[in-house]
């Protein structure tokens, strides 16, 4: 059995002093207005250490993490995140791809997400798949736990003013079809990490996947067991059906969430994945943060 912890959009606060003034131009000025008024009581960052201990207690083989874990795309922010990353573990351990906030405006990748990339690096090499290169973006990776295969898509691309969409692009695309058709061929079990909902009508038109009509007819092709987003907030559970089987495409909530208006409160997944008789099957139990206790409880489980 081989068990796998999904947790997302940390939005780690409180957003740090800015550097220079030049920092609140254009949209992250827009960003910070609304991390001010708005968003810094949609996120608890001690919510989010509970939840890490509560992992920790169910000592998961690995962790997946979808992306927002910054707020507007800071110097220091990323500097921040890196070392909450190491505190909360080894890079072998976890999982990361990044979501539209880590791409809040363009940054240097080296400064700025290629500070995590220890995260983001394949450990196998396929056809299709990017190595191990830290001063560029290394999407699609992919990393193998026994034949369990995760494969890290980026949908994180700044965004105009007003959106926060995302987009894998052609390039992308073309690499994941290659790397899912190797993958089935060699009999893993695949799971897919990325930040926006993967399918159409999962999200609003202004925060959805650009591509994601392409990527729906890619899975549908080469399917995929396992797809896990955030994003939306919100815990989300779908399921798509390819020509190699139901593909189950699951959201968790922020991890910082108390449960505010239109969010859910944070929530992570336990997955416990085994091959039974020759089929996969998936265990799901979801922890979900109780206000009231202070604490993370089984909210339900069920089987995928
Ligand atoms: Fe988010
Ligand atoms: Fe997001």
């Amino acid at each position: 059995m081989f068990t796998l912890a999904h947790l997302s959009d940390v939005h780690i606060g409180p957003l740090p002093r800015a550097e220079s003034w030049r920092d609140y131009l254009g949209k992250r000025a827009l960003g910070k207005i609304n991390w001010h008024r708005r968003r810094r009581f949609l996120h608890d960052p001690a919510i989010a250490m509970a939840m890490i201990a509560d992992i920790r207690a169910h000592s998961p083989d690995h962790v997946a993490l979808t992306g927002d874990l910054i707020n507007i795309a800071l110097r220091q922010e990323f500097v921040e995140a890196a070392l909450w990353l190491k505190a909360f573990g080894l890079p072998d351990w976890i999982t990361l791809v990044p979501g539209n906030h880590d791409a809040y405006r363009p940054f240097p990748w080296a400064e700025g997400a290629g500070l995590w990339a220890d995260y983001m690096t394949g450990d196998i090499k396929l056809p299709g798949s990017r190595g191990n290169v830290a001063t560029e973006p290394v999407f699609p990776f992919v990393r193998q736990r026994r034949n369990i295969a995760m494969i890290g898509l980026s949908s994180a691309v700044p965004q105009s003013l007003f959106r926060a969409g995302g987009r894998l692009g052609v390039d992308q695309l073309e690499q994941l079809g290659q790397v899912l058709h190797e993958l089935r061929q060699r009999g893993f079990y695949r799971i897919i990490l990325i930040h926006h909902p993967p399918l159409p009508g999962l999200t609003t038109r202004r925060r959805a996947l650009d591509d994601n009509e392409s990527l729906k007819r890619l899975l549908e092709e080469h399917g995929a067991d396992l797809i896990l987003y955030g994003h939306n907030h919100r815990h989300g559970r779908t399921t798509l059906e390819t020509r190699s089987g139901p593909a189950h495409v699951m959201g968790v909530p922020s991890a910082t969430s108390p449960a505010q208006g239109d969010y859910d409160a944070a929530a992570w997944y336990l997955y416990k994945i085994r091959r039974l008789d020759g089929a996969w099957t998936a265990n799901v139990t979801v922890r979900g943060w109780d206000g009231q206790k202070g604490t993370f409880v089984t909210r339900t489980t069920f089987d995928l």
